[in-house]
């Protein structure tokens, strides 16, 4: 965040209370409520966890033991058995839900679906058995690299069912991206698409797995199974590629759920870090279960009479959470678009919220500047009125866009509910219950109940209020990441050793700063690690750097991030070349396109700058604070004796 956010953030004084008639139907209905709440979870835990567990899930069998906490390990409900998907479905089948909306979903082109829970079911059913005949046993990781369509959802559904760990992978990566996340996490079967519909273009999905898969980049996948969507041509390798609507027409709706153990692995989500190779990020199927459940529940307070519409992609954690399983858990209406705002259709999203009268409606900051951007006639234009609640989630939101969203959009009366939380924390951590919270423009206010969050210092005290530190969580909670896929050596050291645990209290590190107000609201100020957020989308620094020095002009390349009005923060990366090649626009370019093919579009850096040197410590480490400074256009913040060369500095400033 730049220093003008962070102090208009810091004199916020507005509060905005529940409105009455919010509050007098919410699930949460006044602040004496969430205190009582948050009081009886924070002194124990596990009865709060326990209780809503058994009351709002189905178990086949109930859990021995609620927590097995040995650090940084946590079991939750163990030896209980439970399917996701069950809970999800087959619960609603016998009640008035049997017929309701579960997925309403509207195609880039217009095209349109409803699927109720029964058919729904059905497919699910269906494409659990496809999955089956292809060999796919319980624990088998099976890939999925969809566009935003319903088959994506049933695809999910389908391995949890069955008890196949799935791994999404967003279908903005490129092809080599997909290769190394398949190769990680082992996938026996990729799901995909001929292609899919993005800004009015479509997007070879088939070929890129196709990509991935040539001369047995990723051994263990044996079949794909594609869906038929933008009918462009594709090849389909005869014994591997099965088109999906053949096997489902084929396929019986008979497929009971698999009980599975309460800790069994549920899917692994790969997610950026501060060293080059992206981090699968494991979760288990009972405690994520409860937690999306009921954070959806409380905080997003939905009803059976919502439509609910989350704006995320299925590839990311918000999708998992709250596109697909929290909402299909609760028996709730779940919108689906695989449309953007694009120049030939500015005001789509708008004219969904007007043509499915949607009530509760989940975004990120950097959608809703760019909405900002073009222009209030957009939304004006349409009738908004059906709306009731407004989200947002994915990075620190600036007061000015808290208040435009608040008017334009929510006229005045809709709450927002600014979710702070993490692929690794699996659902909502800080956030207001809309019903019980007042709000504050620019803060995620306060801890869900059964979250013990502080702010401290490295030491672990807790800081004074207003002064900043970092975010730690303090107690074990549900749906709390189990580890990194592979490696729990990783997994200790990222999250769990950067404060040293104190006798046997543990502290979750999340990697972002934060303050507490006197009030008791947390403002997150963001990442304080080598972590973007890029337009809402995690990246690590160190991956693109790794993209950059695997082109043969790169020597040595540095990636920062710079302030960018919608995107909150962009690529920006210094880089310096091998002898034999000159900096001009053209390399640029091609090294712009080389992210975009290593990475993926999303990763494509905004600036490149040729450096004869990088600003490094007479240790040898590169000086990012100061490119920082440099990329934005700022006066340098710090002691610069420290480097070995000063002159080094001069000469970037000059590239400018
Ligand atoms: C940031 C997305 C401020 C934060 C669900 C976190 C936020 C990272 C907020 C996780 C928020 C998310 N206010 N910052 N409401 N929500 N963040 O894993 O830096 O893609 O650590 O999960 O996004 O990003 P991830």
């Amino acid at each position: 965040m730049s220093q003008s956010t962070i102090e208009s953030i810091l004199q916020e004084k507005r509060l905005f209370d529940p409105p009455t008639e919010f509050a007098k139907s919410a699930r949460i209905k006044s602040m004496a409520e969430y205190q009582q709440l948050y009081d009886r979870a924070a002194a124990d835990p596990q009865a709060f966890w326990a209780e809503l567990a058994a009351q709002e899930l189905h178990w086949f069998k109930p859990w021995d033991t609620v927590l097995d906490w040995r650090p940084p390990f946590a079991k939750w409900f163990v030896g209980g058995k439970i399917n996701l998907s069950y809970n999800c479905l087959d619960r609603h089948l016998t009640t008035w839900r049997r017929n309701k909306a579960a997925l309403i979903w509207e195609g880039e082109p217009g095209d349109t679906r409803t699927l109720t829970y029964a058919q729904l079911h059905r497919e699910v059913c269906q494409i659990a058995n496809v999955l089956k005949d292809l060999g796919v046993k319980k624990g088998d990781r099976v890939g999925i690299y969809m566009p935003m369509i319903p088959e994506a959802a049933i695809a999910m559904l389908a391995c949890a069912r069955i008890g196949a760990p799935h791994t999404v992978v967003f279908g903005g990566f490129s092809a080599e991206a997909l290769r190394d996340r398949l190769v990680d996490a082992q996938a026996k079967l990729v799901i995909t698409a001929d292609g899919g519909f993005r800004k009015d273009k479509t997007v070879p999905l088939k070929e890129a797995v196709d990509q991935a898969l040539v001369n047995n980049g990723a051994p263990s996948v044996e079949n794909v199974l594609v869906v038929e969507r933008t009918r462009q041509t594709i090849h389909m390798e005869p014994g591997r590629d099965h088109w999906w609507h053949a096997r489902q027409a084929e396929a019986s709706a008979d497929c009971p759920a698999e009980p599975m153990d309460s800790e069994d692995m549920l899917f692994i989500l790969y997610t950026s870090g501060t060293t080059g190779k992206p981090k699968g990020v494991v979760h288990t199927t009972g405690g994520y279960n409860l937690y999306a459940h009921i954070t959806l529940k409380w905080a997003l307070d939905i009803q059976d009479t919502d439509v609910y519409w989350c704006t995320a992609d299925v590839g990311w954690i918000t999708g998992h959470s709250y596109i697909v399983y929290g909402p299909l858990s609760n028996g709730a209406t779940s919108l689906m678009y695989e449309g953007a705002p694009r120049p030939s259709n500015p005001g789509c999203f708008w004219d969904v919220v007007e043509k499915y009268g949607v009530n509760i409606f989940y975004t990120a900051p950097t959608a809703i500047r760019a909405f900002i951007k073009m222009g209030e006639h957009l939304p004006k234009a349409r009738d908004l009125s059906s709306l009731r609640l407004l989200g947002t989630v994915g990075e620190p939101i600036n007061p000015e866009a808290w208040m435009w969203y608040h008017e334009v959009i929510g006229g005045g009366r809709c709450p927002i509910v600014d979710t702070w939380w993490q692929t690794e924390t699996g659902g909502f951590m800080i956030t207001p219950l809309p019903g019980a919270i007042a709000t504050k423009p620019g803060s995620a206010t306060r801890p869900f109940p059964g979250i013990l969050a502080d702010v401290v210092d490295l030491d672990g005290n807790s800081v004074a209020d207003n002064e900043g530190g970092y975010l730690v969580i303090k107690h074990p909670w549900p749906s709390m990441m189990r580890t990194v896929y592979g490696d729990d050596d990783r997994f200790r050291r990222t999250y769990w050793e950067h404060i040293p645990p104190q006798e046997g209290q543990y502290f979750y590190f999340a990697g972002d700063g934060a303050r507490r107000d006197e009030d008791g609201y947390f403002w997150v100020m963001g990442r304080i690690d080598d972590v973007l957020t890029v337009a809402g989308h995690r990246l690590g620094t160190m991956e693109i750097e790794s993209a950059l020095v695997s082109h043969p002009a790169v020597a040595e390349a540095a990636v920062v991030g710079r302030k960018d009005e919608v995107k909150g923060e962009d690529v920006f990366a210094f880089v310096t070349l091998e002898g034999s090649y000159t900096p001009n626009t053209e390399l640029k370019e091609a090294l712009k396109q080389h992210v975009v093919k290593e990475i993926g579009a999303l990763a494509r850096p905004g600036e490149i700058r040729f450096a004869d040197a990088l600003p490094k410590t007479r240790s040898g480490k590169i000086i990012r604070r100061f490119l920082r400074n440099l990329a934005s256009g700022e006066e340098l913040v710090g002691d610069a004796s420290t480097m070995e060369d000063q002159s080094v500095l001069e000469k970037l400033r000059e590239g400018a």
